[in-house]
């Protein structure tokens, strides 16, 4: 058995911070209860002081969900921090996850405050969090951005305060791999406190590297992953749950696993892109439309001899139909053929290479060639 790395959703929260993607109180549940079945050890549920129908949002799911701990966000204020509270009243399993901007851009230029201050401020809203709620979570916001030894002693200072999850966000996206492994590092080095709690990764897609960050913070001693399903969330979104659960389950040799029943995970893709009106980009990896579909000759020849030789995943695996052979002017014979015989014709090699003279014809015209197309060439003389 690998170690187990906490699933942290925030769909609800930061996914929903998508433009246009809002959600009312009876959509949020329904994804709620999925995400519960599909395994999440935690949802964000929203920001209970950000508008009445968000915390009463938060309140239903609380009310609703047992199997997965629910969590709200607060900023480092007590007006924030007791509408979490009372919010999150009936969940069984609370958690608060408050905390202020780190970096000194933050500093400056938002809050116009001193590194001590925002040291001062963040020890005062995870005490006074801790008097609702045992499980406290911290975020240090841009902490991508925050130099690595003010960082420690704002992790040092929030564990002593109660924080039972230091949470590290790349919120801007800026940070390269190696560099957020080596950030999540130093803190596992230089927290004398760190074994009391567990180090979180929140990572955005500015520059395309949100998962590969969440990995490299796991491989250096993180333990929990903030992501969404279809990796949406604020600008370029958040990492992908997706990604993060598939990456886990396919490096078995990593030795690290999550509590998610893969299973699930094309279903509630697509019941997040519908409900919040956001598609899926085809080539998105493991639930996009073109996951596991093949169009080019050579690679359809591999795939009906073995899925292996294209394919890492099965399809089944994450729920999705199946492999899927695309035929198009860049296709085969070896394509062409299976399709006919899905359709009812097994052709000889003569009849075969007469069709698919035909077929490239049609193929050259139409972007996609479909079974009635094939039906036609296979019908004419
Ligand atoms: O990106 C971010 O820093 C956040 C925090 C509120 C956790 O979403
Ligand atoms: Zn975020």
């Amino acid at each position: 058995m690998g170690k187990n790395i906490k699933i942290f959703d925030t769909t609800l929260r930061d996914g929903e911070q998508t433009p246009g993607a809002k959600l009312n109180t009876s959509e949020k549940l329904l994804i709620a209860k999925m995400l519960e079945r599909l395994g999440v050890d935690i949802i964000e549920a929203g920001f209970p002081i950000s508008s009445p129908e968000d915390f009463n949002s938060v309140q239903t799911i609380s009310q609703n969900i047992k199997d997965s701990q629910i969590c709200a966000l607060a900023r480092a204020n007590p007006k924030d921090i007791e509408c979490a509270a009372q919010a999150l009243n009936k969940a069984v399993s609370p958690r608060i996850h408050t905390g202020i901007g780190t970096s000194d851009t933050h500093i400056n230029h938002k809050f116009n405050s001193t590194r001590e201050k925002i040291i001062e401020k963040g020890f005062q809203a995870v005490k006074y969090a801790k008097k609702f709620v045992e499980d406290v979570e911290f975020f240090a916001e841009d902490a991508g951005r925050t130099d690595n030894v003010f960082l420690a002693q704002v992790c040092e200072k929030m564990i002593e305060a109660g924080a039972t999850v230091i949470n590290i966000p790349d919120t801007t996206g800026y940070c390269l791999p190696h560099e957020y492994g080596e950030k999540i590092k130093f803190l596992v080095n230089n927290v004398k406190n760190i074994h009391k709690a567990t180090i979180s990764c929140h990572c955005h897609d500015d520059l395309g590297l949100a998962t590969s960050n969440s990995i490299f913070g796991i491989l250096n001693g993180a333990q929990q992953i903030e992501c969404t399903i279809n990796g949406i969330g604020e600008r370029a979104g958040n990492t992908s749950l997706e990604e993060i659960v598939m990456i886990l389950k396919q490096h078995k040799n990593l030795g690290y696993e999550t509590s998610i029943n893969s299973k699930y995970l094309c279903e509630i893709s697509k019941l997040v892109s519908e409900t919040m009106s956001i598609n899926v980009q085809p080539n998105k990896a493991i639930v996009g439309a073109n996951a596991f579909s093949h169009s080019s000759g050579i690679h359809q020849d591999g795939v009906l001899k073995s899925r292996i030789t294209y394919e890492i995943i099965d399809p089944i695996e994450v729920g999705a139909a199946g492999s899927n052979i695309i035929l198009t002017a860049r296709s085969g014979r070896a394509a062409l053929s299976h399709k006919a015989k899905s359709i009812g014709f097994k052709l000889s090699k003569d009849e075969l290479d007469k069709a698919y003279s035909k077929f490239l014809k049609v193929a050259d015209k139409n972007k996609v060639v479909d079974d009635k197309d094939v039906l036609q060439i296979l019908k004419a003389k």
